[in-house]
């Protein structure tokens, strides 16, 4: 048996595929299957008078996603998918599928994702998973080559790190118990043990807000390193996103593709150093007038790209009637692509206004709303980094400046509207300070203790930060939802597939 992603090996050869059909069409003597096996897609082309009569009904009987087995000689040929063709010489059928819901037409998000156990066998699913496990490897590659220590934390735990109003509770015998909302500080703990760990795990958050980045189970990877400072913290957050960035850009090509994802923006992440600001810095841009003129200037811009678009529909629909038949199929596609570019700009045009209302209005104090984000990432085309945060609004394990009215946390922004990916912070090394914090925020100080101990026996200058996988997948592969990005999400409202 051979696989799809080797076929460049056996050009001229005969070779045997198993797989599904992912697409088929006949044409009297001739029937193309386009075959999928899991490590790529090819065309097989079945020639009546090449096959024997057995297997010639065989091809005839496939409907779509049937599982087959195909023997045949590759051909090289440039203007096939993955640049070759299979002459078939048998087909074997090993099962007919049923009618399989999820045709080439177009379906609801619903819908698909309610057949999300099949949807995940379509190119675009299949590229973003592929992109998925090259992120995942390529993070591993990154921590083990600098001698970080991958390392577990516990998914039940007692201990609320991240505030009391996204706990997912559970029995545990007679406790109760939460489901981890970060591995952090357990992470402490092992770094003090290891110096350099990482945690890469899954994390739960009881979010009851249904936006395109909050999943309620997500995948986090928290490194957490001993004798390090924000600055030490922030070098290392963003040589781990270049060399993910990078490694996705040269082995994930053809997935990129499939996903029309614009490699310009990913290459410049991987070569040009991020942004840096302090919270104040960014808030003042958030709140400039070179803002709302920006915002303005985008609107009107958006407004005539839609006066133009629309021209340009009125044209070629007029054309469509005396087209030949390529030309018309080449008319409809276009109008697909302008119809779903204008209801993109309908959408901007109604946002617009609304994120210059809260950036103009936006309160030094407050968290960055996802709109904010967005505006504020309009002006940079890499990452940025968003240092020295008013100490309410984080959590309570972070060190403060000296001022103390300013946490020593950081968190960082994907460039194009992705929003935040990665929050960390340097950690509050003082058993005083951390008793008092525990005290403020009305925490049970009894399931600290144990994490207390970390400051009286040895304590350290550290810091650390949690990258979120799915959001980070999400701007990688240029997907407007999270949703997209996990092989079966859970969102608030749902648990199934
Ligand atoms: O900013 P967060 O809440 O930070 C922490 O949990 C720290 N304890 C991490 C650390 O310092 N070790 O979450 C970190 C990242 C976010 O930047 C985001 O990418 C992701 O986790 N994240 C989510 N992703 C999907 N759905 C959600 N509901 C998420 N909440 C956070
Ligand atoms: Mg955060």
């Amino acid at each position: 048996m051979t696989y799809i992603k080797d076929l460049a090996d056996h050009v001229d050869n005969q070779v045997t595929l198993k797989g599904w059909v992912y697409n088929f069409r006949s044409s009297g003597s001739l029937v193309f299957i386009e075959m999928r096996d899991g490590s790529g897609l090819t065309q097989c082309v079945v020639a009546k008078d090449d096959v024997s009569e057995d297997a010639w009904e065989a091809a005839n009987s496939l409907k779509q996603e049937s599982s087959l087995e195909i023997t045949g000689t590759v051909k090289a040929d440039e203007r096939s998918i993955g640049g070759h063709e299979i002459h078939v010489s048998d087909v074997k059928v090993i099962q007919v599928a049923e009618n399989y819901p999820i045709t080439p037409k177009e379906h609801g998000v619903e819908f698909l994702m309610n057949n999300r156990h099949l949807w995940l066998r379509s190119q675009r699913q299949w590229a973003a998973m592929r992109v998925r496990n090259e992120i995942i490897f390529a993070i591993h590659t990154f921590f083990q080559g600098r001698g970080f220590v991958q390392m577990d934390s516990p998914i039940f735990t007692g201990n609320a790190a991240e505030g009391s109003t996204t706990l997912f509770e559970t029995d545990y015998f007679e406790d109760k118990a939460y489901l981890a909302q970060t591995g952090q500080l357990y992470g402490e703990a092992m770094a003090m043990a290891h110096g350099q760990i990482y945690t890469f795990g899954p994390t739960f958050r009881a979010e009851k807000s249904k936006t395109r980045r909050h999943l309620t189970e997500f995948w986090m990877i928290e490194p957490e390193m001993a004798f390090y400072d924000l600055e030490m913290n922030m070098d290392l957050a963003e040589d781990m996103l270049k060399a993910v960035v990078s490694q996705v850009l040269e082995k994930c090509k053809m997935e990129l593709e499939t996903l029309e994802r614009d490699v310009e923006t990913l290459q410049k992440v991987a070569e040009k150093p991020f942004e840096r600001m302090t919270y104040s810095e960014a808030v003042d841009i958030l709140t400039s007038e070179d803002t709302a003129n920006m915002l303005d200037e985008m609107a009107e811009s958006r407004r005539q790209e839609k006066i133009d678009l629309e021209k340009e529909e009125e044209e070629i629909r007029k054309e469509h009637g005396q087209a030949k038949k390529w030309r018309k199929t080449q008319i409809d596609q276009r109008i697909k692509e302008i119809s779903a570019r204008v209801d993109q700009i309908e959408e901007d045009l109604r946002n617009i206004p609304k994120w210059k209302e809260s950036a103009k209005n936006f309160e030094w104090g407050n968290d960055f709303g996802g709109s904010d984000e967005t505006v504020l990432m309009m002006q940079f085309d890499v990452p940025l980094i968003v240092t020295h945060w008013p100490a309410e609004i984080k959590a309570f394990y972070m060190k403060r400046d000296e001022t103390d009215k300013l946490a020593l946390g950081m968190d960082i922004l994907a460039p194009e509207g992705y929003g935040e990916i990665v929050g960390g912070s340097q950690r509050e090394e003082s058993l005083e300070v951390l008793e008092e914090r525990i005290a403020e925020e009305g925490l049970d100080k009894e399931v600290f203790e144990w994490y207390l101990d970390l400051r009286r026996f040895g304590s350290v200058p550290h810091s650390g930060y949690g990258l979120g996988l799915e959001r980070t997948v999400s701007w990688i592969c240029g997907l407007n939802h999270v949703r997209e990005t996990i092989p079966f999400p859970r969102m608030m409202g749902r648990l199934t597939p």
